[in-house]
């Protein structure tokens, strides 16, 4: 019988002691520390980290600034609840991020822990604003597993949840998988026409309608980059109907896609950003950034006794600082467009790729069984990112039917680390293509 290894010993405690409903496991990881884009777990292997853990670890793991910010306001102040009470910790990042913000008009934060909060508070906060009781989202989007946030969210993965009659889902302009058609020249102007000229006249009455909300880069429903005409068009389909437009860049901001918030890269200055993941370096910590008159919109209609707290905010800072002083927004831009160029190469080899996306460090590599009929390769996906884990590299993957491996590394990552990981993901796709793993070797890792 084969000896009984540490893993095994984590592995086995894992199940007995983590509920379930906390579990979306892709491989058995067990971490023992993480520095820059490095991982190391517990038997000492070393993983080169191309998921930064959900896309959280932005600033790399361990980055000192983060470290010294959070011993120094530990001395300082352990705690203090900014609902009833002021500190200058979140003064200071509040500051900091409406001075960042685009958009020429007064805005206040409102503070919480995770991008689900976030989205939840901002949905609740856009209706109280308006006394309008709709929302609209799109289909694919992620925004979050509380009940609000999951009303907001068209996920695969959610599909089981029933709720939420109060957001009309509109479709998303996917260019590899238009779902007008094929053929559909201008997919962007496709779905706002759908959602404009059909469900407004229909059972979505625009007056009715408080906010949109939408992801520039729909990263957990496969990494979809929309045309760069989508957004600027939905803003101005917004304004016609005095609609709030709301950005959720808990995954793509915080410079990942090559700018600070995602909707900077097509002019766009969005009623209210959402911000999370990131935002603490993975210090519990999301924001919500927008119009003085949609944060204002009801006293204590969003309190959470620890939210905003200034051990979060001080990483928060940090995180801005490390950013900024790091150069990581140009990194993410200059690194993710030749990761970009690589994974481009890898199609010529692999015939599994039907597709590759993304904007700066925010790439997916979508697998199909074939290219003609782009049936999606959604077993092949699940063996690709467990060989990879075999292999020393860690990702995950998403999408609607989950086929789409997701690359969101550090935004510290270099060139020769992106080569690095591209050479292992080569080999774990050749390993799955040539049927070198088993069905046996994922049957555990459900994902999603
Ligand atoms: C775009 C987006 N919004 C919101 C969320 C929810 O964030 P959290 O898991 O921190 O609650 C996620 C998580 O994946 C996300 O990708």
């Amino acid at each position: 019988m084969a000896a009984v290894t540490t893993l095994d010993r984590y592995v086995e405690a894992d199940q007995r002691l983590i509920s379930d409903a906390l579990r979306l496991r892709f491989h058995p990881l067990a971490v023992e520390r993480a520095s820059g884009c490095r991982v190391w777990d517990v038997e000492g292997r070393e993983y080169l980290d191309f998921s930064a853990g959900w896309a959280v670890a932005n600033t790399g793991y361990g980055h000192p600034l983060v470290r010294q910010a959070l011993i120094e306001q530990f001395d300082r102040a352990s705690f203090a609840s900014l609902i009833s009470g002021i500190h200058e910790p979140a003064l200071k990042l509040a500051q900091q991020l409406i001075a960042r913000a685009p958009g020429d008009f007064e805005k206040k934060v409102w503070f919480g822990f995770s991008g689900s909060d976030a989205n939840e508070t901002v949905g609740r906060l856009l209706t109280a604003a308006t006394g309008r009781r709709r929302l609209v989202s799109f289909i694919g989007a992620y925004h979050g597993a509380t009940a609000g946030s999951m009303a907001m969210s068209a996920h695969s993965s959610q599909s089981g949840f029933i709720g939420g009659g109060h957001v009309v889902k509109a479709p998303y302009p996917h260019p590899y998988r238009c779902p007008f058609g094929e053929g559909v020249a201008d997919c962007a102007g496709a779905t706002l026409r759908f959602l404009e000229d059909y469900l407004f006249k229909t059972i979505c009455p625009p007056e009715d309608v408080a906010g949109i909300i939408v992801e520039t880069v729909q990263s957990d429903g496969g990494d979809v980059v929309p045309p760069a005409t989508f957004l600027p068009q939905l803003a101005d389909l917004c304004r016609r109907h005095g609609i709030y437009l709301v950005v959720d860049d808990v995954k793509a901001g915080m410079g990942r896609t090559g700018r600070l918030f995602s909707a900077q890269h097509y002019a766009v200055a969005p009623d209210a950003i959402v911000l999370g993941k990131s935002l603490g370096s993975g210090v519990p910590l999301s924001a919500i950034v927008g119009r003085r008159e949609i944060l204002d919109a009801g006293v204590g209609l969003a309190i959470f006794t620890t939210a905003g707290n200034p051990l979060s905010c001080a990483a928060g800072l940090a995180t801005i600082e490390a950013i900024e002083r790091d150069g990581l927004i140009e990194n993410a831009a200059r690194v993710g467009a030749h990761l970009h160029r690589q994974l481009r190469h890898l199609m010529d080899r692999h015939p599994l790729i039907g597709d590759v996306r993304g904007l700066g460090l925010m790439q997916g590599v979508e697998l199909v069984r074939d290219r003609a009929s782009k049936t999606p390769a959604t077993t092949e996906a699940a063996k690709v990112v467990y060989r990879a884990y075999e292999l020393g590299l860690l990702l995950f993957y998403v999408g609607m039917a989950s086929n789409v491996l997701e690359i969101t590394p550090p935004l510290v990552l270099t060139e020769a680390e992106a080569d690095a990981g591209v050479a292992l993901l080569d080999r774990a796709l050749a390993d799955v293509e040539a049927g070198r793993v088993s069905d046996e070797a994922i049957a555990r890792y459900r994902g999603w």
